[in-house]
């Protein structure tokens, strides 16, 4: 073989395996194409996602999804900083790719406890602020950010995870909102999601709003909590278009009962029940939850999850999921995953259903199975 032809032989094995790694899943079906007669289905897209640093999640979103949240960079601490700083390029990029990919952009979140600024709560002196302040403070947030997505952000997660696991609010350092806004009087005991919701509709009248949290799904007690919740507000006669279930599960939980108890229930309220941050951790002893805090290197670092027997655990649970969101798909409006892949997954292990090398795993090819069933 000459010099030139070994070259040529070369270049083509490099640009063949270029192509095999771009063309990841391209044979599989679509996810948005088999699900499109029972809810949008989409995933949380990170900052190297939206800015092409990583390609090829951005081509498995692009490809299956037609919903998607951002991860992080419209939480207060990144998109508000300081007291006069907006940091908008970030949310402008998700909005962007959204709106380049056909994508319904749901908008997370706009008060939540957590990734959420000290000074937020704090006067100039750093003493905690007084309740009229800190609802100043959320008015003004609530409008810029909703008033500059204003037609573009379909959907809000309004207040996110205001309700303990025992159904009562949070109340703990956890709690500022709720220490601060209403705890003291029971007639004030809603009013920093009451007046969030009501702000959220006045700086963008279209956008749909949802009330977002996790074990919904673990908890009866927090579960109607929720409805109740609910309940209050429409008899306020404020927006509320939805309830987000977060659904971070294991391999192990939610129970189909559990599941089933909390789309039932959540339903009879009349609003669209929403699969906001599906996820199943293959951890056997990870904590329960989606506290981030609670995600050590111990528990991601996860030996087991690449074992046969832990992808089929897993490919079985979401297809003990999938079935029983597929008997409520008149009540469920959007399933969207908390992440695209495993490599970028922020609970580690194999929780999704694309692998670390963007790949389709068992689990994705046993859930459009049971869809297509
Ligand atoms: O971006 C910085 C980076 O610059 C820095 O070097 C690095 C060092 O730790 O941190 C990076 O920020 C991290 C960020 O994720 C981006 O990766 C934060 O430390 C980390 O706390 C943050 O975690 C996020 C977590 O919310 C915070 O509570 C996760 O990505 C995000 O997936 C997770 O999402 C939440 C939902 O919003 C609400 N429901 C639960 C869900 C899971 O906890």
């Amino acid at each position: 073989m000459s010099m030139q032809k070994t070259i040529t032989v070369a270049s083509l094995a490099i640009l063949w395996t270029g192509a095999a790694q771009g063309l990841a899943g391209q044979n599989v079906p679509a996810l948005k194409d088999v699900f499109k007669d029972t809810f949008l289905i989409g995933g949380a897209l990170n900052r190297p996602l939206v800015t092409g640093k990583d390609p090829n999640a951005a081509a498995i979103a692009a490809k299956h999804f037609n919903t998607a949240t951002p991860e992080n960079d419209l939480k207060w601490q990144l998109v508000h900083p300081q007291p006069n700083q907006y940091n908008w390029e970030p949310g402008d990029g998700f909005v962007a790719f959204c709106e380049k990919n056909k994508l319904f952009a749901v908008g997370h979140c706009l008060v939540w406890h957590a990734q959420t600024p000290r000074w937020v709560f704090q006067d100039e002196a750093g003493n905690t602020l007084t309740r009229d302040a800190l609802l100043v403070r959320m008015k003004d947030h609530i409008m810029t950010v909703a008033g500059h997505y204003r037609g573009r952000i379909k959907g809000w997660d309004v207040v996110n995870e205001a309700l303990n696991d025992s159904g009562a609010l949070r109340d703990d350092a956890r709690g500022p909102w709720f220490r601060i806004i209403g705890q003291g009087d029971p007639n004030k005991k809603y009013d920093h999601i009451e007046n969030a919701f009501r702000w959220a509709h006045e700086a963008d009248p279209e956008a749909e709003l949802y009330y977002n949290d996790y074990n919904l799904e673990v908890s009866k007690a927090k579960c109607d909590a929720a409805v109740a919740l609910v309940k209050y507000l429409k008899s306020k006669g404020l927006r509320i278009d939805g309830v987000g279930i977060q659904l971070h599960g294991g391999l192990t939980y939610p129970s189909v009962q559990g599941l089933e108890y909390a789309l039932t229930n959540l339903a009879a309220t009349g609003v669209k029940v929403m699969i906001t941050e599906l996820d199943i951790r293959t951890q056997n002893r990870a904590p329960r939850g989606a506290d981030v805090s609670q995600v050590n290197r111990q528990s991601t670092s996860d030996a087991n999850a690449a074992t046969a027997e832990t992808q089929k655990r897993l490919a079985d649970k979401y297809v003990e999921i999938f079935s029983v969101l597929l008997q409520h798909k008149k009540d469920i409006s959007r399933v969207t995953f908390w992440g695209v892949c495993d490599k970028t997954s922020w609970i580690g292990g194999s929780p999704l259903l694309f692998d670390q090398n963007y790949e389709p795993k068992e689990a994705f090819f046993a859930v459009v199975k049971a869809a297509q069933q």
